[in-house]
């Protein structure tokens, strides 16, 4: 039996704050743990299935065009060439793994440089691999790509439903005491996620089995089947362990639907790895933007307009585009808005998700505005953010629900020591370090998702969770265990929690930080199925019962049970709360960073950051999540920078010795508070998503701190040494 919840109303209970037990919200370990630091748990090129043989892409080398002939004789010929496969079911991009609609096909029709157009198979790896290498493909090169979002020979869109014209910001700019008025520009971006993209695809007659590693299975079971132009109950994808996704792995990817075919063909197992280069130039980028961003303020600093127009790129056709001003439409108040969307159609690699799609960078050019706000109208950062705080939805008839955002600017400045901040910038110096202080505000979108679990009681009063939900490195396995065990009250060793395979019950998967809630919400829902059925057994009202320590009403689960098992599934749907009222996850970020005088190279000595996100489910690792976004912020604010060449988009630095991320070095030990906070209109267990709100703005505190170390504002991202040199004060 079912437990099917639409959120068409705020929670009115706590349930998870009324058990007897409560170890939803505790660091608890990962019950994975011990099997992924052993190198015990199965990750996507680790499962030994017989007879697998290696397919590996070959990939376009020119940017537009068709190909028009595939050298597949010369390749056939190599020792242990099994198949050279070229198919119109290849994808030419990841789908974007929410649709569950096939994406676009077709390899003949090539779109960027290092799209995959054919899949070598061999018996092993290096055969495949060389065979890959010398395949020769003849192109029609007759239309020529165009590549530079900005040049003028570039066609622009501008999405309806992404243009926002209220009021009159113009005269709101002339009449404002303050004003901003800034170009900003962030790069392309990649997810980098460890493992690589891997498949291993197996037929079984008409059955296919696909191990992957992938975040989102319930859609990408569909996108899949779609891409193969089979039927999706044919399918299977299994994904228990995901070594990252950060977005890159939200869709299905070239190297899944590339073995399935291969695998179907040759009648036996195909895995098709990909390599680093080929994750940066086949998977999904973030795209660049330039953010326009004008801020006009009253004497008291109070915003009377705010505009944000943004240009960002992808492929021609593709639908998604960077949604850039997603948080600054709820953010902060301001009458006057304009908010424009143009996206360039450019030959790069198909932009994406990639964590935090819009805020990521769209909160960072704003609050490196209100930063020039707060110095032009010389009122402390934290305070004009305060006073900037809307009432209502600025755009529309809308409240808001939980929503700890002055709280987290206050205990973020208390904890960091703002106080202790010279507000004009390069007058502090260590020797030849200049040392300066930055803040900004982080802002994230909550989403609930559809989603169902299933909960077994076991008949030896045990449990287990199954749900084709995925861990992408992000707890689920944790909080999903924490949950149950609370419900049932059981300890978390007696619950088993089952992941990563689609003949489960589907859940959200994990994208959009809403994984943990909805999957969360599901499992919390087949728990009070349980609750029912066994205060049915005990013949007591469903909110009497008390289970605790395995016992209730003074007997054994397993006693109640009387040697069956007993099972209850959950059902979540997101309704009319998510429209009610707007719902999103607020925080505050603080750094110190020291810049040296001499060779311009910045270094952040500390980061605070305070993360209200409703119910925190497992304090570790939720603070694990906020860690990262942190880290991904420091990278974005210091290295981290996609770089095509204009003549041909071709992708320059793309491994991890030339696109640069933070290591170890690079980070300091970083303050991280999680607020205390219930969200009843969010989900029936008041948590909102916390994944990616870590990095929505962090880099703004950076880039902030930077400037008042040294008075050098810079609006083009990363802000490399180079960027500061020529204007650093005399030291
Ligand atoms: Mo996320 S970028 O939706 O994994």
């Amino acid at each position: 039996m079912t437990r099917h919840l639409i959120m068409d109303e705020p929670a009115r209970d706590r349930v998870l704050d009324e058990l007897p037990q409560s170890l939803t919200g505790t660091p608890m370990d990962r019950p994975e743990g011990p099997l992924k630091v052993s190198g015990t748990a199965t990750y996507a090129h680790e499962w030994n299935l017989p007879g697998t043989v290696y397919g590996v892409l070959a990939r376009a080398a020119v940017p537009k065009g068709k190909v028009t002939e595939i050298g597949k004789d010369a390749v056939m010929a190599l020792p242990g060439v099994l198949g050279v496969f070229a198919d119109e079911r290849f994808l030419r991009n990841p789908a974007q793994g929410t649709s569950g609609e096939a994406p676009i096909q077709g390899p003949d029709e090539i779109a960027y440089l290092g799209q995959p157009v054919a899949l070598v198979v061999a018996e092993t790896f290096e055969q495949a691999r060389h065979g890959a290498n010398i395949l020769q493909l003849e192109y029609d090169t007759a239309a020529d790509g165009v590549f530079d979002p900005e040049a003028t020979n570039v066609p622009h869109e501008r999405p309806e439903d992404d243009q926002l014209d209220q009021g009159d910001l113009d005269q709101a700019m002339r009449d404002a005491k303050f004003t901003v008025d800034q170009v900003y520009r962030t790069p392309g971006h990649n997810s980098a996620a460890m493992e690589p993209h891997c498949s291993i695809a197996s037929w079984e007659g008409d059955k296919l089995t696909l191990r992957g590693s992938y975040q989102m299975l319930n859609y990408n079971i569909n996108e899949l089947a779609d891409s193969l132009k089979i039927e999706s109950e044919n399918v299977r994808i299994l994904s228990p362990y995901v070594g990252g996704g950060f977005g890159s792995k939200l869709g299905i990817a070239p190297e899944a639907v590339a073995a399935a075919i291969a695998a179907k063909e040759l009648g036996r197992p195909v895995v098709v790895a990909l390599s680093r280069q080929q994750v940066f130039e086949a998977v999904m980028r973030r795209s660049e933007s330039r953010q326009h961003i004008r801020l006009a303020a009253d004497e008291t600093g109070k915003l009377i307009g705010l505009g944000h127009d943004s240009l960002v790129s992808n492929l021609p056709g593709e639908e998604f585009y960077e949604p850039v001003m997603q948080a600054t439409h709820f953010l902060y108040t301001g009458e006057n808005r304009r908010m424009n969307m143009e996206v360039a159609r450019v030959n790069r690699t198909c932009a994406g998700s990639v964590r935090a799609p819009g805020e990521a960078i769209g909160m960072v050019a704003l609050e490196n505005a209100m930063d020039e706000l707060a110095e032009a109208s010389g009122i402390d950062p934290v305070e004009l953010r305060k006073r900037n705080i809307p009432e209502t939805h600025p755009e529309k008839d809308q409240g808001y629900s939980s929503r700890p955002f002055a709280e987290a600017l206050d205990e973020g400045a208390r904890r960091f020591g703002w106080d202790k901040r010279n507000a004009k910038p390069a007058q502090t110096r260590e020797g030849e370090w200049w040392i300066g202080m930055g803040m900004a505000s982080a802002a994230r979108v909550n989403m609930l998702q559809e989603a169902k679990a299933r909960v077994i009681l076991n008949a030896d009063g045990s449990a287990t969770v199954q749900t084709d939900m995925t861990d992408i490195g992000t707890g689920t396995y944790s909080i999903l265990t924490q949950i149950a065990a609370d419900m049932l009250g059981l300890p978390a060793d007696k619950v088993e929690t089952q992941l990563g395979d689609t003949d489960f019950p589907r859940a959200s998967g994990s994208g959009g930080s809403f994984g943990a809630s909805s999957s969360g919400s599901a499992v919390f829902l087949a728990c009070q199925e349980l609750r029912g059925r066994i205060a049915g057994k005990l013949g007591v009202a469903e909110d009497d019962l008390v289970i605790e320590d395995g016992k209730a009403g003074g007997k054994t689960l397993a006693d109640i049970l009387g040697g069956d098992a007993l099972t209850g599934e959950g059902h979540i749907e997101p309704g009319e709360t998510s429209k009610e009222k707007r719902q999103a996850t607020y925080g505050s970020y603080f750094a110190e960073v020291a810049v040296n005088g001499v060779t311009g190279e910045t270094r952040v000595r500390r980061l605070t950051a305070v993360f209200g996100a409703g119910r925190i489910l497992n304090e570790k690792t939720a603070t694990s999540q906020c860690y990262g976004g942190c880290v991904w912020g420091i990278g974005m604010a210091l290295h981290e920078e996609l770089m095509f060449d204009h003549r041909d988009g071709h992708l320059v630095n793309r491994d991890l010795a030339e696109y640069h991320v933070p290591v170890n070095l690079d980070v300091p030990q970083i303050d991280v508070h999680l607020l205390e906070e219930r969200d009843d209109w969010a989900s029936p267990i008041q948590s909102k998503g916390i994944g990616e709100l870590g990095l929505c703005g962090a880099a703004a505190a950076v880039t902030n701190a930077i400037y008042n170390a040294v008075g050098v504002r810079v609006r083009d991202y990363p802000v490399t040494l180079d960027k500061l040199l020529a204007e650093l004060p005399e030291i």
